[in-house]
């Protein structure tokens, strides 16, 4: 491990995207604390990434929705220079049932760590998006600069806010440089399966829907549509591995520390680029595993729109990060979570 480089607050350190984050951190050499309140998670993700690391990660159990309690962190820790801020609900079918409990901690929680970042010169600042700011949009691949259509959801609305308000944000005084990063559709766990997904309870994701129904958590699952005008009828989606996907959080912050960044709040899409279909996700699964899913074909999902995936060209390039898993090692790694946790 090379010296130790800037000290990082992640903030959801104890979620899925978070834990993963915070190994790639720690692998690269830098101080990391994570303030997580637990509404979605445990600390039980720290364990694993004490036990990959060999790191215990302090966690402020705190509800950055609460200024003081956020300064608090920033009074211990003065020497923070890094935030990476996952911390948000994030599920699209609750936020239609609580758009102002999204709003308020999507965007309150926003705000405090913005007003930290500003009064505790903490100059990088990386806010996890989504592509779900794109709304439903025709234009594939997804482009940075494709216009953002009505959002789907009160989820996506928080996304699309926070993105504004930090490009704001940064061009008030430019103290505080940001990098805001649009997320395709993260999958898989930690090669090691001591860290993965804990998906909510029934999971409602493609890949922990499969690999729960190939442990038996499930009897059966369902692929939502095959009459799409796709390649096999089934949806297309961009997934992403959660530690390439980490990796591009680092790879920010190391873009931002050497002051690469174009603008005070550049935008990167992070997906492979590949579509896959639902059916060739599952054709994966049954391959890698070497075990039959038990699926039917129902009918379309609400709300799905059939075919997104990114034009990761932009983030290759500039901020020199590649994914380096596909469909293939997605499902290896969820699955070895699967069987790991289930165990
Ligand atoms: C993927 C595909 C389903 C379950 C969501 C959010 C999005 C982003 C990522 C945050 C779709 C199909 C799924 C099943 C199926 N999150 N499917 N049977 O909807 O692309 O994206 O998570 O920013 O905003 O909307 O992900 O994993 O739910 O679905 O056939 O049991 O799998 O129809 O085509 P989605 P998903």
């Amino acid at each position: 491990m090379s010296e130790s480089k800037m000290k990082v607050l992640v903030t959801g350190g104890c979620g899925y995207i978070g834990s993963h984050t915070l190994v790639d951190l720690i692998d690269n050499g830098y101080e990391v604390v994570s303030a997580d309140n637990l509404s979605n998670s445990t600390e039980d993700a720290l364990a694993g990434v004490e036990k990959i690391t060999g790191v215990k990660v302090k966690n402020y159990r705190v509800d950055l929705t609460d200024l003081a309690a956020t300064r608090a962190i920033f009074q211990e820790n003065p020497d923070i220079e890094g935030i990476i801020h996952f911390a948000a609900y994030k599920s699209v079918g609750d936020s239609v049932f609580n758009p102002l409990g999204y709003f308020h901690n999507n965007i309150n929680s926003l705000l405090n760590v913005l007003y930290c970042a500003e009064e505790y010169n903490a100059p990088h600042f990386i806010f996890s998006s989504s592509c779900s700011v794109y709304g439903n949009t025709d234009a594939l691949p997804v482009v940075e600069s494709t216009p953002f259509q009505e959002a789907e959801s009160p989820y996506a609305r928080t996304k699309q806010m926070g993105e504004q308000i930090i490009r704001d944000f940064a061009g008030k005084d430019g103290k505080v440089s940001s990098v805001i990063l649009r997320y395709f559709n993260p999958a898989g766990a930690h090669e090691t399966a001591q860290l993965g997904e804990a998906a909510s309870n029934p999971a409602t994701n493609l890949v922990p829907v499969i690999t729960e129904t190939a442990i038996g958590k499930r009897e059966s699952m369902t692929v939502f549509g095959d009459n799409y005008n796709t390649r096999d009828g089934s949806c297309v989606r961009d997934y992403i591995h959660v530690m390439d996907l980490a990796n591009a959080h680092v790879k920010s912050l190391e873009y931002l520390a050497e002051g690469k960044n174009a603008t005070k709040a550049d935008i990167f899409n992070v997906g492979i680029g590949e579509g896959v279909t639902v059916l060739e996700a599952i054709n994966a699964f049954e391959k890698t595993a070497d075990k039959k899913l038990n699926y039917q074909i129902g009918d379309r999902r609400a709300g799905d729109v059939v075919a997104v995936y990114a034009d990761p060209n932009n983030s290759m390039t500039k901020l020199d990060w590649e994914p380096k898993r596909n469909i293939d090692e997605i499902m290896r790694t969820a699955w070895n979570w699967e069987k790991a946790r289930t165990a």
